[in-house]
């Protein structure tokens, strides 16, 4: 098996080419427990790119990112915050679903870091060709994959941190885990961090 996804890459890379190459790729053993690769999606002019972890069950069916609970939650979030979807990229740092069986459904299982540097590839061809000028980090596999396995976003959330990806590169906090948070009053501040973030990097 390949060690990493760079083996699968165009020669020529341009979104629809890095895409039909990604929907072949079996760098890493998630693409037998996944049902498609889930590309980014998005303008190749955006701006603005937002990084998650990997597909969950909605957009491993679907094959679209951030389509279900968590994209719906991230939608508002980008909402409020006064940004169109639409004129940002979308993508995630691990292009296959991971999941484990329980019962009838199917539980998100987090990729590794073996399995995050084998799709690393695919997400620096995506930088690579879109140049944003600031990329959002949801969550600490996205934030890892870029800034590096020491990276703590809940120590380093919000602000800009210095890397070599684009200008002006934030992390902050995933809206599964958002999701998860069983207390509302935590969950609601939670979530207007996320906006507040947000709103820093559509600034
Ligand atoms: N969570 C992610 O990190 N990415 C998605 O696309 C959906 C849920
Ligand atoms: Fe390739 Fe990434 Fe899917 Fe692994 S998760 S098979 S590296 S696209």
């Amino acid at each position: 098996m390949a060690e990493d996804a760079h083996t699968f890459l165009p020669a020529v890379p341009t979104l629809a080419g890095l895409r039909e190459a990604a929907a072949g790729c079996t760098a890493c053993p998630l693409h037998l427990t996944g049902t498609q690769t889930v590309f980014g999606q998005g303008p190749a002019d955006a701006e603005l790119m937002l990084v998650g972890e990997q597909p969950g069950d909605v957009e491993d069916r679907t094959g679209q990112p951030f389509v279900g609970p968590a994209g719906q939650l991230l939608d508002r979030a980008m909402a409020e915050a006064g940004i169109d979807r639409s004129r940002a990229y979308v993508t995630n740092a691990v292009k296959h679903f991971k999941w484990e069986p329980r019962g009838k459904r199917r539980i998100h299982g987090k990729p590794n870091a073996g399995e995050i540097r084998a799709c690393r590839p695919w997400l620096e061809a995506e930088i690579a060709l879109i140049a944003p000028r600031t990329i959002v980090c949801l969550g600490a596999t996205a934030a890892k994959a870029l800034l590096g396995p020491d990276f703590r976003v809940t120590q380093q959330r919000g602000g800009f941190t210095p890397s070599p990806w684009a200008a002006r590169v934030l992390a902050t906090i995933h809206p599964s885990a958002i999701l998860r948070i069983r207390e509302d009053e935590l969950r609601q501040a939670e979530y207007r961090a996320l906006v507040a973030d947000l709103r820093v990097a559509a600034a």
